[in-house]
């Protein structure tokens, strides 16, 4: 039994030495901040409240935005960081332009977190926290994350723009999509509820009612009626600021009518439908079992945030706790280029 031990820990020396990711050991816990900011659910929660009052859809949003930072290099809060010298902001990627909301929201978290426990929470756990409180309002499940996130000192637009899925994508595009951020396919139907609630352009579903896959025709799988409801929304000559409800039957609710939706071949976007509507997919019987169960969806809809959440973070001492949530703490070289003895100071500190 010591033998084995020792062996176990001349591994666990080999896997630090080695800087592979999650080198530094350090493990999530959901009472992470018990002791250095033991109000900060409550914080977050009482933010996003406020704000939803008087725009019930950024709950919406802001799970949306978690999606959107954890696919990309991890949940580290790197679609936060806007453009610099240094930083290509993952804000301008195709998936992220003019469709994410609630990075206001966010820095209003950050601020009020700040003044209660400044320096200790970062902004990749303000945005789970953010989630959890947003499937909260709109009466979906509690979302218990473990906490402990550190933010990134980098962003990646390239990865916005190949890891994110389209709303155009087929089952099996969905499927390498979530395969490859090491998600399955009950996590896939799942976390796709998440269009139980929020908004879309018109913009993602034109060619679905008006030239689909290159036919000249709309979606042979969308109803009818839904199809005539949806272009008197999204006449042919687009009108880009038109918004759509993602779920048509109760659009701020969380709940299982984007399943039953599915169903009735009413899911807004291809990538919904799919998952019902591909002939023979594994995807149909979990379609069906959260149509009938919401308990069901809001198991798995808990457990799959939990396991997206967990995606590439940054832990121990990795990364940073942001001051600012859009920027990294530290100055660049490149942007302080007027004041090199200030410069060659920092630099000194860096290599240490
Ligand atoms: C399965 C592949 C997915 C695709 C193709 C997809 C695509 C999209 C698109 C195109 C929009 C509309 C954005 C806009 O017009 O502004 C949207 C909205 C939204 N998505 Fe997804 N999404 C997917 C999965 C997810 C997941 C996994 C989540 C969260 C767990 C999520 C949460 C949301 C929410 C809440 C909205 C509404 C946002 C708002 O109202 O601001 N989506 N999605
Ligand atoms: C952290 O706080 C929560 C809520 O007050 C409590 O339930 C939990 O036992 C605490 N955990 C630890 C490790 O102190
Ligand atoms: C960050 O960039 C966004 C646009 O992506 C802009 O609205 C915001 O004002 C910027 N924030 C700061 C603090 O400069
Ligand atoms: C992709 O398909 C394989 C084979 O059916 C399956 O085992 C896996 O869970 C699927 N992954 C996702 C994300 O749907
Ligand atoms: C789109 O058309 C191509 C052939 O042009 C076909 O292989 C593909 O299956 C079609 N996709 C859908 C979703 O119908």
């Amino acid at each position: 039994m010591k033998m084995r031990f020792a062996c176990v820990v001349v591994m666990g020396l080999v896997v630090v030495l080695g800087g592979l990711p999650f080198s530094s050991g350090a493990q999530l816990d959901p009472d992470f901040y018990n002791n250095t900011c033991p109000k900060v659910h409550s914080i977050v929660f009482d933010v996003v409240q406020n704000v939803a009052e008087t725009d019930p859809r950024m709950p919406a949003s802001l799970i949306r935005l978690l999606f959107h930072d954890c696919f990309v290099q991890g949940c580290d809060a790197s679609i936060l960081l806007n453009n610099t010298l240094k930083i290509r902001s993952e804000q301008q990627a195709q998936p992220n332009r003019n469709s994410i909301r609630g990075l206001n929201v966010v820095n209003d978290i950050k601020t009020a977190v700040e003044n209660a426990c400044p320096g200790v929470v970062s902004c990749a756990d303000i945005l789970v926290l953010a989630a959890q409180a947003s499937s909260v309002l709109g009466g979906g499940p509690d979302l218990i994350f473990p906490l402990g996130r550190r933010d990134s000192l980098t962003a990646n637009r390239k990865l916005a723009n190949e890891n994110l899925p389209a709303p155009s994508f087929t089952l099996t595009e969905l499927n390498e999509t979530f395969a490859a951020q090491g998600l399955d396919t009950t996590d896939l139907v799942a976390l796709s509820g998440a269009h139980t609630i929020g908004r879309a352009h018109c913009s993602f579903i034109h060619d679905r009612l008006y030239n689909f896959n290159g036919t000249r025709k709309p979606d042979p799988t969308l109803d009818p009626t839904y199809l005539q409801q949806l272009r008197k929304s999204c006449p042919r000559i687009a009108r880009p600021k038109t918004l759509l409800n993602l779920d048509p039957t109760t659009p701020d609710t969380f709940d299982k009518n984007y399943y039953s939706n599915l169903k009735v071949n009413k899911g807004l976007f291809q990538s919904d439908q799919e998952l019902f509507s591909t002939p023979g997919a594994d995807t149909i019987n979990i379609v069906n079992k959260f149509s009938r169960n919401q308990k069901a969806f809001f198991n798995s809809f808990a457990n799959s945030m939990i396991k997206m959440g967990n995606i590439g973070v940054l832990t121990g001492n990795e990364g940073e706790i942001r001051k600012q949530c859009n920027f990294v703490n530290k100055k660049s070289v490149e942007v302080d280029t007027g004041s090199l003895a200030s410069e060659s100071e920092e630099g000194m500190v860096s290599s240490i």
